[in-house]
């Protein structure tokens, strides 16, 4: 082998690297197109962290990316806050768009715009696998302590249909209050039967009862933003009509 061969080729790569990072960062710095969008990563399989990595994935956040580069945007930077945040950051212009499994509802439609609709969810009540309570309808849970995640349709329905006649605790995150299922420090909790469902494969706890609220998830954007909300439910439809749906349903959901 010709020793200045090697060099010119080494050379060449060095070129070629330095010529490639450059362009790079001349892209990042000048008209890379960033969506902003916020999530609360305690939601399987809609979003959480990868045991592994710890990056926050699941089956919203690969949605919103394939919408996000459908409507020309190059990059996606998911900010990860409490349920309850995710409005009032929309409002305030620290996120573009909110995807985390939220429920369409006349209150929220007040405040934010929403996507057609991508998903239906009932309220599920979740028991610890080896617990006896029986639940056969919404009177049942008197007398119960109840978990759920602050901001929640879950929150909302059982503070409005049980309310002072069971102890209702609210946690920041439905991890936390799965936790506390666990520990004993409640007697259920309330969630959308998806997420609870995959719960149900993961810890010891199981459904007893399904509530059917009906519910159908949205993305939501900042009043009045109809431009992004055009294209979010532009791209959103061709994406639910493609191959892709399927193959994000088989990837999150495992059918
Ligand atoms: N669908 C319910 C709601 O809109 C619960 C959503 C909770 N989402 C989450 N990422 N923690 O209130």
């Amino acid at each position: 082998m010709n020793r200045n061969f090697v060099l010119a080729g080494l050379i060449a790569t060095v070129l070629v690297l330095a010529v490639g990072a450059s362009g790079c960062v001349g892209t990042q710095s000048t008209q890379e197109k960033v969506l902003v969008v916020g999530t609360s990563a305690d939601f399987p399989p809609f979003e959480y962290k990868d045991p592994k990595t710890g990056n926050i994935t699941g089956f919203d956040i690969s949605l919103i990316k394939l919408i996000a580069k459908k409507i020309g945007y190059d990059k996606v930077k998911i900010v990860d806050m409490n349920f309850d945040s995710l409005i009032p950051a929309l409002q305030a212009g620290k996120v573009d768009v909110v995807i985390a499994g939220m429920t369409i509802t006349p209150e929220r439609e007040k405040v934010v715009d929403f996507s057609i609709p991508y998903w239906t969810a009932d309220q599920a009540v979740v028991v610890r696998k080896d617990s006896n309570i029986q639940i056969n309808s919404i009177k049942d849970l008197y007398g119960k302590t109840i978990g759920v995640e602050t901001g929640t349709t879950g929150a909302i329905y059982v503070k409005d249909h049980v309310g002072k006649n069971a102890t209702i605790k609210e946690y920041s995150t439905y991890v936390a209050a799965l936790e506390a299922l666990l520990n004993g420090q409640v007697d259920v909790i309330v969630l959308d039967s998806p997420v609870a469902n995959m719960f149900v494969h993961k810890y010891p706890v199981k459904i007893a009862y399904t509530i059917k609220t009906n519910e159908h998830y949205g993305i939501a954007v900042r009043k009045g933003n109809t431009k992004l909300l055009n294209e979010i439910n532009q791209a959103l439809k061709e994406i639910m009509n493609s191959p892709q749906w399927e193959q994000l349903i088989k990837e999150y959901f495992g059918s």
